[in-house]
């Protein structure tokens, strides 16, 4: 059977490789694509999710969300993703967005689901945090949270802490105090999926389907990180999606993790123990080692099975 999933998002280049291994994959069955600004406005990511979603062909609906943080500013990330999300990248408009806001949206299919839902969160998690604050219960709902969120070292937005954590570091919070496991792809993981051009050329001769190939021309637009030594470009998203396709591709390991909320320059880092250090409760596991050419190998056999 599926796992019964919310992929909540902020497309974002490397939130559009995520989306289409997603709706992809027979393992998962995408009950609602859910989106947040992040990388960039809500206007940029909605129209992405959207033009994602109805490029694989699938009805999968799309929900508009929080276009800033629970508290604070919001801050976009048009560095790395371009000023449109995906890198300048053309798509097809997509199927207008489904009536109803992401947060009352999650609520209603936690719910009314049958079974636990997967929370999979790979923008700021504002969105899955106003569901959970506003009906607390509907956590017994949920199977387990995946995150790309979080860093137990050097953060990529600050020295201190990782984007997603960083824009919405309070939802990250409600998220770890819900009582339910939450899954980290944290930046340590993701540094292990460095894409290279090489990586891109590999994914372009797998076939001519119009997803495989948007997929290759918007990552070929990420620029390679100078954080990792200019090697390549760190495949953060798809990794939370991965370990729920096939968790054998990882390593993991329990651990206790919290969040910074103070407003000094280590607002949103991610203190995650993996060593239990500090007593506190083991609220998280944390993926450390990922097979990177499985991974890549995922990733472009799942795009070349789309259209
Ligand atoms: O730090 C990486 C994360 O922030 C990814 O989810 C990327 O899409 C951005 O949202
Ligand atoms: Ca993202």
């Amino acid at each position: 059977m599926p796992i019964q999933v919310i992929l909540d998002c902020d497309p974002g280049t490397d939130d559009a490789l995520a989306v289409l291994l997603a709706l992809a994959s027979p393992e998962l069955n995408v009950l609602a694509v859910t989106v947040a600004g992040g990388n960039v406005g809500l206007t940029h990511t909605l129209r992405n999710a959207r033009a994602l979603v109805s490029l694989t062909g699938r009805d999968t609906p799309v929900y508009a969300g929080a276009d800033r943080p629970l508290l604070g500013a919001f801050v976009s990330e048009t560095g790395v993703h371009g000023q449109d999300g995906i890198g300048g990248v053309v798509l097809p408009e997509g199927a207008p967005p489904a009536p109803g806001l992401a947060a009352d949206v999650i609520r209603r299919i936690l719910r009314d689901s049958v079974e636990p839902v997967t929370l999979i969160g790979i923008g700021p998690a504002t969105n899955l945090a106003l569901a959970l604050t506003t009906e607390p219960a509907l956590a017994e709902r949920v199977a387990q949270i995946v995150l790309m969120s979080g860093a137990w070292a050097e953060g990529n937005v600050t020295p201190a802490a990782e984007f997603n954590a960083w824009s919405d570091p309070e939802a990250l919070a409600v998220l770890l105090a819900c009582g339910r496991p939450v899954v980290f792809a944290t930046l340590e993981l993701t540094a292990q999926a460095l894409v290279t051009q090489a990586v891109i050329a590999g994914w372009r001769g797998l076939g001519a389907g119009r997803c495989l190939q948007a997929a290759c021309d918007i990552q070929a637009t990420v620029p390679a990180s100078r954080r990792l030594g200019g090697a390549g470009a760190p495949l953060h998203d798809p990794c939370a999606v991965a370990w729920l396709i096939q968790p054998e591709l990882f390593t993991a390991r329990p651990c206790s993790a919290r969040v910074d909320l103070g407003p000094g320059p280590g607002r949103g880092r991610t203190l995650i123990d993996r060593w239990n250090r500090t007593g506190d409760k083991l609220n998280a596991v944390v993926l450390e080692t990922l097979d990177a050419p499985g991974f890549f190998d995922l990733i472009g056999g799942r795009l070349a099975l789309l259209p």
